[in-house]
């Protein structure tokens, strides 16, 4: 496995049906060409994944999106006019490009357009050297199933660095932005679903299409199986809004780490694994911090999120999910 941030090392790779960890704006993301059917199963096999749980398929452009997906509602439309490139991924029906290897079989198709510079311009070198303007490419984040996903490259060598080949390559373009994985809409019905809450909140989708939001069918994504993004060290999460009375019961113990906002002051004794400014930061922040936690062998977090509302939404989800009884070993 190759390291490298020569973006055109990893176009070239994955134009020749070969595998790139690829950064995106949310997490990092082990891409391979969403039309060769041994490509995507390294990435099943690379990831340990069950082959019902279907992946994203990464386009350069709005034209590209049209011609994997069938039909676009115009709700859907207008999401990808206001989103695209961005953190949002659409459900959409798709088109006979969009084979049964990469969907699960299902006749939906997952598709985001990425905001990634360095993204961006892989997928339109992949587009030029295969000339295929609409390539896609298919990319999972880039984690071990089940594991915390990866903002940085070094996060990628330590999760997949083992499992890839010799001729795979990691994309290095520094640390994610948004630091947690897209908002996922089904839009194959007449209305916008919440599949995964994420940077874009449901109230945003909601102006966006006039239309109300309503809480998907979970079935297919494994980013809502009911545990997942999970650390090693179990997590005790609180929600309450009195939250430094119940940090002032904490054990000063230097084997508890504490993540919240800046606001919330650390208790003596125990390890500030962060202390974002906001709850953008606090996104960007979360999933390095819960690596940390396990780096440090601690035994225990404690993590105080955000308000409920906005980004504070996904990361609510993301460590309800983490702290989830069955992650704890
Ligand atoms: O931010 C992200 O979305 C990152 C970056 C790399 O793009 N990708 C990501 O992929 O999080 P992944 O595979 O870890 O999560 C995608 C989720 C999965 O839960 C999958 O089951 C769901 O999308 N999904 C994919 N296709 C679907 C479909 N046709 N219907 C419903 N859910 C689908
Ligand atoms: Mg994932």
């Amino acid at each position: 496995m190759q390291l490298t941030s020569d973006a055109e090392a990893a176009a070239i790779a994955l134009a020749e049906g070969r595998l790139a960890a690829l950064p995106t704006e949310t997490v990092y993301g082990l891409g391979g060409r969403a039309d060769d059917p041994t490509a995507v199963a390294r990435i099943y096999a690379a990831k340990g994944r069950p082959a019902d749980h279907p992946l994203i398929v990464h386009v350069l452009d709005m034209t590209a999106a049209h011609a994997w997906a069938r039909h676009l509602p115009p709700y859907a439309q207008a999401l990808a006019d206001a989103c695209w490139p961005g953190p949002l991924t659409l459900v959409l029906h798709r088109s006979p490009l969009a084979a049964d290897y990469v969907t699960g079989a299902q006749d939906s198709v997952a598709i985001r357009v990425p905001a990634h510079p360095t993204m961006r311009t892989v997928l339109a070198r992949v587009a030029a050297l295969t000339e295929i303007p609409a390539i896609g490419i298919a990319a999972p984040s880039a984690n071990r199933f089940g594991r915390v996903s990866p903002t940085t490259a070094a996060h990628v060598q330590a999760e997949l660095g083992e499992v890839l080949d010799e001729q795979d390559v990691i994309l290095d373009a520094g640390p994610c932005t948004v630091g947690i994985e897209s908002t996922i809409i089904d839009c194959t019905a007449d209305h916008p679903r919440m599949l995964r809450p994420g940077a874009i909140s449901a109230n945003e989708v909601e102006r966006i299409t006039g239309l109300p939001v309503t809480a998907g069918s979970p079935i297919r994504a494994s980013g809502t199986l009911a545990s997942h993004y999970a650390p090693a060290a179990p997590i005790t999460l609180v929600l309450d809004e009195d939250e430094p009375a119940q940090l002032a019961d904490l054990p000063a113990d230097a084997s508890v780490g504490l993540l919240a906002l800046a606001s919330v002051p650390t208790p003596p004794g125990v390890v500030r694994l962060s202390a974002p400014a906001t709850p953008e930061d606090y996104a960007q922040a979360l999933y390095a911090a819960l690596r940390e936690a396990d780096a440090l062998g601690l035994r225990r977090i404690i993590a105080i999120p955000p308000p409920p509302v906005g980004i504070g939404l996904g990361i609510r989800d993301r460590l309800t999910r983490a702290a989830h009884p069955s992650t704890r070993q």
